[in-house]
């Protein structure tokens, strides 16, 4: 994980990276945008980047996707695999992490008697994929509770490690949670769970391009990584990497030409697709690379620290997790006190009216019972954003 420059002071943001960064974003200038994490951002090269590929593709279709199209993908490969710290053959390109993961579901055989694992900070659609099998298969969905708010990642280790039964035959956990925006200590979980036997696929639908990831060092069996979210590259590029031990085992959900092939083949040709954004995905890592991956991963880190501590200060909030950000990321969630819930029918609507009446996005969830606020923090956000949001809370609340 990023830590703290040694000169970092929390009660105060971090220094913008550059002039102007937002207006290299394709992003609505008058919108005070504080949700990167639902689907991302990307700078004006990468959609033109994707644009230069759409148009090759158009000119050539048999061409490019028959014949260049592997060629391109396997050098996407390379730049990819190093990005992630992953082997290019350990890895193919999919659309989303909830894809990566049902392929993974989907391949493996459950029965009755089996524990599928998870906690109860999963995303709601993984979740779902999860019932989804288990009800299929007669094996048994355990979702384990990891009440906020949390002191130390010691917690979220315990709680796992005690559900796990002989019966578990697999953990999913979040490498950064969703909702709730909290970086889980998965190399610890991923111990455990070795020790005991059991595979871990990892959801890391948040982790690259915020954290400082090693996804072949991790060694969770199975990860499952978006490239859409903070790589900003064009929507519908995500991956999914296996252990090579594993590979055999799991295809891709779109069963077509290279079945039986191996993992690398059947993952290179899920029938007819937009390859575009994977293609672009070289030029989201090499934006950031021009600025620097660590700066990108400091500064945001940095003020995601800076905006919990303000916020929670400024509604008078108790903090989800320690305000030294060592469990977070680049977002935060923070728990909105009783007197704003009082003013809205439910949580969509008070995400609504902060858009539609002051034009911030933000997301507004709702989870065990708390309404959190996911303010999400990368180069193109100014403090002042966030200053905005802590104001119109306060008036709401007044
Ligand atoms: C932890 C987590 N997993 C999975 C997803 C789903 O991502 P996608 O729609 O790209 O599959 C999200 C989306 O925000 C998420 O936060």
């Amino acid at each position: 994980m990023t830590q703290p420059s040694d000169t970092f002071d929390s009660a105060l943001p971090p220094e913008p990276l550059g002039d102007d960064l937002r207006s290299q974003f394709a992003l609505d200038q008058q919108v005070a945008f504080l949700n990167h994490g639902s689907f991302g951002a990307r700078p004006h090269c990468v959609l033109q980047a994707q644009d230069r590929w759409r148009r090759q593709m158009e000119a050539d279709p048999v061409e490019f996707l028959d014949r260049a199209g592997p060629l391109l993908l396997d050098h996407l490969k390379d730049v990819t695999g190093r990005f992630l710290g992953a082997e290019p053959g350990d890895f193919g390109f999919l659309t989303s992490a909830t894809e990566a993961i049902n392929a993974v579901l989907r391949s493996l055989d459950f029965g009755p008697g089996d524990e599928l694992l998870t906690t109860d900070h999963a995303y709601p659609g993984i979740r779902n994929s999860l019932q989804y099998v288990a009800r299929r298969s007669g094996a048994t969905l355990v979702e384990v509770p990891v009440p906020l708010p949390l002191a130390s990642h010691d917690t979220v280790v315990a709680a796992i490690e005690e559900a796990l039964t002989p019966r578990t035959r697999l953990v999913l956990v979040d490498h950064i949670t969703s909702f709730t925006a909290l970086l889980f200590p998965l190399e610890r979980i991923i111990d455990v769970c070795r020790k005991r036997g059991v595979e871990v696929l990892a959801d890391g639908a948040h982790a690259p391009g915020m954290i400082d990831l090693s996804v072949e060092r991790l060694a969770a069996t199975y990860y499952a990584a978006n490239l859409h979210k903070w790589v900003c590259a064009p929507i519908s590029a995500a991956v999914l990497w296996v252990t090579s031990d594993n590979q055999q085992r799991i295809h891709p959900l779109v069963i077509s030409n290279f079945l039986g092939e191996g993992f690398e083949r059947e993952f290179l040709w899920q029938a007819t697709r937009d390859v575009t954004s994977w293609l672009a995905a070289e030029e989201a890592i090499a934006f950031g690379e021009r600025l620097g991956w660590e700066m990108i991963r400091r500064h945001n880190h940095e003020m995601a620290v800076w905006v919990q501590q303000m916020l929670c200060e400024s509604w008078q909030a108790e903090p989800n997790s320690p305000l030294d950000g060592s469990m977070l990321g680049s977002m935060v969630s923070i728990t909105l006190p009783e007197a704003v819930r009082r003013q809205f029918d439910d949580h969509r609507a008070l995400g609504a009216h902060l858009y539609q009446a002051h034009r911030i996005e933000v997301p507004v969830t709702e989870w065990n019972g708390r309404w959190l606020i996911r303010p999400c923090c990368h180069i193109y956000n100014r403090p002042e954003e966030y200053l905005r949001l802590a104001e119109t809370i306060n008036e709401l609340m007044h």
